[in-house]
């Protein structure tokens, strides 16, 4: 990267000494991680916001719903800045409040939502988080996830799992003994989902169809050439990924595990990866003695997650070193305080 940006970032960074923290996801740019005081999968890094008190500026380097959350978990006189608010999520763009409202009533018409327990995926707006805060359910991450089912299906009989429909269905089947034909998939652009009365009330899962679309490009036919290509390599992907990526490959998790599992792997050994291309590339650097490939033969990066790069964290730095908040994030006191439930019950999970 750029050495004079280089020594920008450095320099405002040091300027602003212990008031500021920056967090970085796995998925960044090894131009921001470098300058990323702690890095995690969202769950860790949500957990990270809401340890550190005394930081007078969060600045996040990963996507909007990230920020969010940290500006709710984190206290009124904090101040959570994205370097770049183009930073989205598209997955998380696939439900909006309205959507939800609706699909909320469509269930209450089919007389079941009082048998339905909504979890939310981290990967989704605050006003969604706040709506299953208001309506005895929670937050979930792909590090969590299992535990947040059980912890719903305590409550109630079902569960409407927004906004990825991948991650819940692949822990519903993977972790919770259910099958495929106990979920069902709520479409919110057809008329009550494009579900029957019949079909909600069988069903133990009902699925926003929502879904990451970098994690989408991934195919069991991937799996298969990868496996020709490489013999005996171990396929580990994100739960993100399809159902029939997922069940063709040899270990599922978040981020952090995946990292965690190549740091265990004994050297030698072979991988191929299922997930963001900035983190598989970091990966392959990292530990040099396996070897590590990208599961896709294309090129997949988050464009989102990039969208973050240097010259926007040298702005936001220098700015904040100025004396200048910039790219501030801030989520309305009632969304927040429903929104916190739903995390405080995520963050509370066995
Ligand atoms: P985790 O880091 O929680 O595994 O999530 C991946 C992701 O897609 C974040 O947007
Ligand atoms: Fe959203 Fe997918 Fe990018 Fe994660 S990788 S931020 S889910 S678009």
């Amino acid at each position: 990267s750029d050495p004079g940006l280089v020594a920008r970032a450095r320099a405002a960074k040091a300027a602003l000494g212990d008031r500021l923290f920056v967090l970085g996801h796995h998925y960044q740019r090894d131009e921001v991680i470098q300058f990323a005081d702690v890095t995690g999968d969202s769950f860790k890094l949500a957990r990270e916001a809401a340890a550190r008190p005394h930081a007078e500026y969060i600045v996040f380097c990963g996507v909007h719903f990230m920020a969010e959350s940290a500006d709710i978990l984190t206290s009124d006189d904090q101040r959570v800045v994205l370097p770049d608010l183009a930073a989205g999520c598209s997955m998380a763009d696939m439900a909006t409040f309205d959507q939800v409202e609706e699909c909320w009533e469509a269930l209450e018409d089919a007389g079941i939502a009082d048998d339905v327990v909504p979890i939310t995926y981290m990967n989704s707006s605050a006003d969604i988080k706040a709506f299953c805060g208001r309506n005895g359910g929670a937050v979930c991450t792909s590090s969590n996830a299992r535990k947040a089912l059980e912890w719903a299906f305590q409550r109630g009989r079902k569960v409407l799992f927004l906004p990825d429909q991948h991650l819940g269905r692949n822990t519903a089947v993977l972790e919770m003994d259910m099958g495929l034909d106990d979920c069902v998939v709520y479409n919110p652009h057809r008329p009550n989902g494009g579900l029957t009365a019949q079909q909600l009330a069988d069903a133990k899962m009902i699925l926003w169809r929502g879904h990451c679309s970098v994690h989408g490009r991934f195919t069991p036919e991937c799996v298969d050439d990868v496996r020709q290509r490489i013999p005996g390599v171990n396929v580990l992907v994100h739960p993100e990924c399809r159902h029939e990526v997922v069940t063709k490959a040899d270990h599922v998790g978040s981020t952090e595990y995946i990292i965690r599992k190549l740091r265990e792997a004994p050297a030698g050994s072979a991988w191929a990866i299922g997930t963001e291309l900035n983190l598989v590339k970091r990966l392959a650097q990292e530990f040099p003695d396996k070897q590590i490939t990208f599961l896709d033969r294309t090129v997949c990066y988050c464009s989102t997650m990039n969208r973050i790069d240097l010259p926007h964290l040298v702005w936001a730095l220098e700015s904040l070193a100025a004396g200048q908040v910039v790219n501030q994030i801030t989520v309305d006191a009632d969304t927040a305080h429903w929104a916190k439930v739903a995390l405080d019950r995520m963050l509370a999970l066995p």
